[in-house]
């Protein structure tokens, strides 16, 4: 080969090589041509190695993230699963959602202030990654945390510890009873949390006391803990006072004798056969 020959032969290699580095797509279209069995960069799904919870794995590595979806170790978020980065980052700024929060989980998602009347404090902040991983979790609605603990980053543990506790409550997922987004009364309570464990005394009784019939134990019992038997509010005939007139019912002739007796003595609270809702020493 002369001189001016391999010169030209260089020029071309070198024009070549840019064309192979500079361009993507054309640097597939050309290497695929000379060598079979060159991944299409534009088919093939590159492990996402950046990422809050395995930011040390890598693709090679033993523990590669491909492996632990594999073994079912994560639960990922549809949209990252599906590598849909661009729906909540700007492509020029991966390492941060590319507006609130709040916005950002909207695209898809109820913020739920049409739900609900009252927000839980940090879904009506617009706070849902306190909660949620965008990304992925371990455990299931991709929490950050398990259980009580996730409660427990802002509220106080310390009423668990109590010994006039209500039993269960140590060992009861909050969310059993709280909804954690929001609820139509002032504690978020799952309608009907108390029935999981609890009769709702429908099938016991003919007639319901009305604030049973509306399943509002909370006006008579305290869930967490009172301090006082059966988680009651308020002590003896207070109880009742709460709702009723205390002229009304010393109206009545059979409550005469109602300084000796207190109302449980005749009363049952939840219900009973007869719609006065009085008990059986007293019907018979
Ligand atoms: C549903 C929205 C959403 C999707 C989809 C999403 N991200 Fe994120 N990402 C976030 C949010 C929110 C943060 C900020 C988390 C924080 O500050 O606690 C974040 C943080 C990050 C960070 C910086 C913090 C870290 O974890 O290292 C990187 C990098 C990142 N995302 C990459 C990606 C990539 C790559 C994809 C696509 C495979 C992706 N994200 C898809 C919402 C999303
Ligand atoms: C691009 C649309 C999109 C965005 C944006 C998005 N999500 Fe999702 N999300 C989904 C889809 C799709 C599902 C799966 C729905 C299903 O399974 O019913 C899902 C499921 C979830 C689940 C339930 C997961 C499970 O395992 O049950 C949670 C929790 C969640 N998203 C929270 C968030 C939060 C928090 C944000 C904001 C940071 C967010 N999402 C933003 C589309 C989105
Ligand atoms: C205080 C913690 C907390 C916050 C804040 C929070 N979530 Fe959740 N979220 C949960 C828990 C706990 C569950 C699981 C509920 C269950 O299993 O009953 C859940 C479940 C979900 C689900 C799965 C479907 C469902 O409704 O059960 C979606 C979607 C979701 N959250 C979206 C959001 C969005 C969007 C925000 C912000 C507006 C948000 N969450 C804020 C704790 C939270
Ligand atoms: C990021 C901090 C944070 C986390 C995590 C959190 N909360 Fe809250 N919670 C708040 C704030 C703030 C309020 C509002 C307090 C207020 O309005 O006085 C609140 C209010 C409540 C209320 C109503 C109290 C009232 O007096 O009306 C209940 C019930 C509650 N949270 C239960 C839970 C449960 C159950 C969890 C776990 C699933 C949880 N919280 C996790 C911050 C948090
Ligand atoms: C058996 C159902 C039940 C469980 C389980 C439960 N709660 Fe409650 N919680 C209630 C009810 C009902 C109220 C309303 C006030 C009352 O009746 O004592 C309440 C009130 C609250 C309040 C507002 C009043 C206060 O005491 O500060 C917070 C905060 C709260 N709960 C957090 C939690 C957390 C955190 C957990 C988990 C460790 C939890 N709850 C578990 C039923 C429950
Ligand atoms: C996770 C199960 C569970 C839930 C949910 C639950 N409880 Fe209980 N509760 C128990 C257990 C267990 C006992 C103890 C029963 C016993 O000692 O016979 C108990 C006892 C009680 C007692 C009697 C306390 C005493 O000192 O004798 C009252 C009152 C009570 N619960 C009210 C409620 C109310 C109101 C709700 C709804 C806000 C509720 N419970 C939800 C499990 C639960
Ligand atoms: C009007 C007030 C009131 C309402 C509402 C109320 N309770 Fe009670 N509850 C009481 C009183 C008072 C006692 C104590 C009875 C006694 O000492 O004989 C009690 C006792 C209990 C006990 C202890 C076991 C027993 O029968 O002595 C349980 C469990 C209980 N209530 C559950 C509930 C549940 C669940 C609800 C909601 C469906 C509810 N209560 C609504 C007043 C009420
Ligand atoms: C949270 C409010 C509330 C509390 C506390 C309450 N009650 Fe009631 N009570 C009601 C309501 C509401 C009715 C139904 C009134 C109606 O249907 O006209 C009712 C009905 C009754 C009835 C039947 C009256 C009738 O004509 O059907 C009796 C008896 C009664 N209550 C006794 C008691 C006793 C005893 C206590 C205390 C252990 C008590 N109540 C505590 C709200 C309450
Ligand atoms: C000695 C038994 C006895 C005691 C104690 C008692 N009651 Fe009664 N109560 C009755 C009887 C009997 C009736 C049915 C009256 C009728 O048929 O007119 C009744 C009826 C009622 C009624 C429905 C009729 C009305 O007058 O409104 C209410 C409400 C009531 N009681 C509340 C109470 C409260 C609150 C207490 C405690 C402060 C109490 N009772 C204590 C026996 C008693």
């Amino acid at each position: 080969m002369d001189k001016r020959n391999y010169v030209s032969y260089l020029l071309v290699t070198a024009v070549a090589l840019l064309f192979w580095t500079c361009a993507p797509k054309y640097s597939y279209r050309v290497k695929s041509f000379l060598f079979d069995g060159v991944p299409n960069p534009y088919e093939v799904k590159v492990s996402v190695i950046t990422d809050s919870i395995l930011k040390e794995d890598s693709i090679s590595s033993k523990n590669s993230l491909a492996k632990k979806i594999a073994r079912n170790e994560f639960n990922l978020h549809e949209p990252y699963r599906e590598r849909k980065c661009a729906t909540c980052h700007d492509r020029n700024n991966m390492g941060k959602p590319k507006m609130s929060i709040i916005a950002l989980c909207a695209q898809c998602h109820d913020d739920f202030s049409q739900e609900y009347e009252v927000l839980h404090g940090p879904v009506a902040t617009g706070n849902c990654t306190i909660c949620h991983n965008p990304h992925q979790s371990k455990l299931n609605s991709l929490l950050q945390q398990d259980g009580q603990e996730l409660c427990f980053k802002c509220h106080d543990a310390n009423f668990t510890e109590s010994s006039t506790i209500h039993k269960d409550i140590k060992d009861t997922n909050c969310t059993e009873c709280h909804n954690p987004h929001g609820g139509n009364n002032n504690f978020n309570l799952q309608t009907e949390s108390c029935y999981q464990c609890h009769d709702n005394f429908k099938k016991e009784y003919k007639f319901l006391h009305g604030p049973v019939a509306s399943s509002d134990c909370s006006q008579c019992h305290t869930s967490h803990n009172a301090g006082t038997p059966k988680l009651l509010v308020e002590q003896g005939d207070k109880l009742c006072y709460q709702c009723h007139n205390i002229l009304d019912v010393k109206r009545n002739e059979h409550h005469q004798k109602i300084a000796q007796s207190s109302c449980l003595s005749c009363h049952n609270p939840h219900g009973e056969k007869n719609h006065n809702l009085l008990n059986k020493q007293i019907v018979n």
